[in-house]
């Protein structure tokens, strides 16, 4: 059962809400059972809902590799529908998000140019996703703004429809989603190559102060014993000091760089990233990212056993002569992202036990 008007939220008032810490939030985003009601932060994600949201993601693969598979999975949410609402532009969010509502069962609807919406006539975005929740069961939505998904969220809660919202990626400051699918293809690639995440070394590549998704990865990865982190980026462009304060907490291990090609050699993945500049002042010089890209030759450096990876989409951090090697795993990551999403939405709406029920099933078959 999903929550409704017995979400935590309903109760919190905006001023105490808002001066809470993300932390502090958690319990608020929660479902009865400790699995996500919104997903709106990295901060929701302990160990035990990461090795779940992986177990069913290659659950959820494995059963729809068939005909009846895939009817089995577009019956579990078939009574939902999805508004995904999205004021920023994206290929693989957006597209991976339908594509997992439709595995699902869940109907998609968009909401991608404002300028189509009655927001030209001066509707504030609130009004209109109070709007979308009177039509439809969820809300999967991006924004330029950090934090405005959980304002939703908490503002939904106080209405007579109160619906999960997901962050589909949330200004400069979080894309959790991403940072789950990020995990599953981490782990699926490092369990093959030495046995797991845990122990290995990980760098982030390019723009770090304005990419979301390693800020909300770095959280991710602490719960992932022995793992250090570097932070790979000119001084301009370095990792939040939030993040490392973070990581400090967390007692996790970790390095800040300019030297991208000290690195390389020793990494068990690398993250890149390209620069933001969608974030740069009108009329400023976009930064020359040439220090912070892998070149060819760079081939021979990495470990054999290493992975490259990427939230995509990418400029010229990778050439496309490294998209043939093994190593590189930024187009499974697109894929990955379609199964995480979808069992996060099944997770939602508390239809993840009838995977574990049919994939037992399919193996005693
Ligand atoms: N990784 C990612 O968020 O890509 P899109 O911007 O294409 O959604």
């Amino acid at each position: 059962m999903t929550l409704g008007k017995n979400n935590p939220l309903r109760s919190v008032s905006w001023e105490k809400f808002s001066h809470l810490t993300p932390e502090e939030k958690v319990p608020l985003f929660c479902q009865e059972n400790g699995w996500p009601y919104h997903v709106l932060i990295a901060q929701q994600f302990d160990r035990r809902l990461l090795d779940r949201v992986c177990n069913l993601a290659t659950k959820t693969r494995k059963i729809a590799k068939t005909k009846g598979g895939m009817k089995f999975l577009q019956d579990l949410c078939s009574e939902k529908r999805a508004m995904l609402y999205f004021s920023q532009p994206s290929s693989r969010t957006f597209l991976s998000h339908y594509a997992a509502c439709q595995i699902v069962g869940i109907k998609p609807a968009e909401v991608r140019d404002a300028h189509t919406s009655s927001e030209v006539k001066g509707e504030s975005q609130e009004d209109s996703v109070r709007t979308f929740s009177s039509y439809f069961d969820m809300i999967i939505m991006r924004h330029p703004e950090g934090g405005f998904a959980e304002k939703i969220a908490w503002m939904l809660s106080q209405t007579d429809r109160p619906v999960p919202v997901v962050n589909a990626g949330s200004g400069k400051d979080q894309h959790p989603t991403q940072a789950v699918l990020d995990i599953y293809t981490l782990q699926r690639s490092l369990e093959k190559r030495r046995g797991g995440i845990e122990g290995s070394k990980i760098a982030y590549v390019g723009d770090l102060l304005r990419g979301r998704t390693v800020r909300s990865l770095a959280m991710l990865l602490t719960h992932y014993p022995g793992v250090k982190q570097y932070f790979v980026a000119p001084k301009e462009l370095q990792i939040g000091k939030d993040i490392l304060e973070f990581l400090d907490r967390h007692n996790v291990q970790y390095e800040i760089t300019t030297n991208f090609e000290s690195v390389i050699p020793d990494m068990d993945a690398i993250y890149m990233t390209r620069i933001q500049d969608e974030w740069d002042k009108p009329g400023e010089k976009t930064f020359d990212n040439s220090a912070y890209c892998l070149e060819p030759r760079h081939l021979g450096v990495l470990k054999e056993s290493a992975i490259i990876m990427h939230p995509l989409p990418r400029r010229k951090e990778i050439p496309v002569e490294f998209d043939a090697d093994p190593r590189a795993k930024y187009w499974r990551q697109v894929r990955n992202g379609m199964w995480v999403r979808a069992v996060l939405i099944m997770m939602i709406f508390d239809r993840d036990r009838e995977i574990d029920r049919y994939y037992e099933d399919l193996m005693t078959e």
